[in-house]
């Protein structure tokens, strides 16, 4: 059993492969500055407030817990936020992960699980997107997610570090036992916020622009249940600490929903109307963002099992109305 050094282990992600790894009898550490991370949600293992971009604590911790394999979630991951503020992405996403491979090379550490994204990809059409993709991040978000992934290339390459990085499409859904879940603030996730309109929360859902060129105008996403992304994670570490590497790959369900799909949907199962009111466009979103998920399913013998909207959205549901999410 191993002692896993989670970076980002208090966030809406992280939190989920920390109660994962404990489960299958795994040390998870979690290392966390808090900045959109919740303490309750690090419950799983030991938890130190480190802030990645401090090396000298990032190596106490490394001295203190002799971590075996690192799965590293922290980064700051608004889009917009990052288009206004390139200098403070490229800083921390690139610099904390310079910190974390530095640290992890003078200890002896090699296996490392990085969530990527697939906003490293560029305009994609129709197509299901593979990994073959050209890369032309749109934003500063996704450049900076792509420069991490070329580093850990050239890490690998030079050092021997042994990294899998899973592009994540959208990461949605909640623990089935609702014990954890996502809590964003402020909430920009298509489900939990069509949630809180249902909720009665939020007065409506903005659809931001109904003429795009899908079956009904509206925006189409690739929504992973974040279990079957977990699992995924959990795949690939036993990959890396069975001495493989160089892993890449796209993450998501394989189907689209639209915005107007996700609406009814969570009317649907919540029983409660969701109003929506139009919206133009936001700069930036394509229309269309599906995974083709083959490699996955091929390298790391992953296939999502949880990932069903409805699914997705009841377990969602579940945790937004549990004593625990207002903790
Ligand atoms: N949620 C998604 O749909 C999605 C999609 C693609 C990729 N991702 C990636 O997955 C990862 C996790 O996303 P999430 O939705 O759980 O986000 P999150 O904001 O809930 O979690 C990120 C965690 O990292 C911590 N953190 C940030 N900067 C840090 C630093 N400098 N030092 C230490 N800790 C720091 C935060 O406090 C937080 O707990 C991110 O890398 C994100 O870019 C997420």
């Amino acid at each position: 059993m191993a002692v896993v050094l989670v970076t980002g282990g208090a966030g809406y992600v992280g939190s989920h492969a920390c109660k994962a790894l404990a489960r299958a009898g795994h040390t998870p550490v979690c290392v966390d500055n808090l900045r959109t991370g919740w303490r309750d949600l690090a419950a799983f293992g030991p938890f130190e407030q480190v802030d990645l971009m401090d090396a000298g604590a990032l190596e106490n911790v490394f001295g203190k817990y002799k971590p075996d394999a690192v799965m590293h979630f922290a980064a700051l991951s608004l889009v917009g936020e990052s288009v206004a503020r390139p200098d403070l992405y490229h800083r921390v996403n690139i610099t904390g992960s310079l910190n974390l491979l530095d640290a992890m090379r003078a200890h002896g550490v090699a296996p490392i699980v990085f969530s990527s994204t697939c906003a490293i990809y560029g305009e994609a059409g129709d197509e299901d997107l593979t990994e073959d993709r050209p890369m032309a991040p749109e934003s500063p978000y996704g450049a900076s997610k792509l420069a991490v992934e070329r580093i850990l290339s050239d890490y690998e390459a030079a050092f021997g570090l042994r990294c899998a990085a899973l592009r994540y499409f959208n990461v949605a859904g909640a623990d089935p036992e609702a014990e954890i879940g996502e809590r964003h603030d402020p909430e920009t996730h298509l489900i939990p916020i069509t949630i809180e309109v249902a909720l009665g929360e939020r007065e409506n859902l903005s659809v931001f622009g109904k003429d795009y060129p899908t079956p009904d105008g509206t925006c189409v996403r690739d929504y992973v249940h974040v279990a079957d992304l977990i699992d995924a994670h959990i795949l690939a570490l036993d990959k890396l600490m069975a001495g493989e590497s160089g892993i890449r790959v796209n993450i998501g369900a394989g189907r689209g929903y639209s915005v107007a799909e996700v609406a009814e949907a969570v009317a649907r199962v919540s029983g409660k109307p969701v109003a929506t009111v139009d919206a133009p466009r936001r700069a930036g979103d394509p229309p269309r963002l599906v995974a083709d998920h083959s490699r996955a399913t091929a390298v790391l013998g992953w296939t999502p099992t949880r990932s069903a909207l409805d699914v997705i959205i009841e377990d969602a549901l579940r945790w937004r109305v549990s004593p625990r999410f207002a903790a």
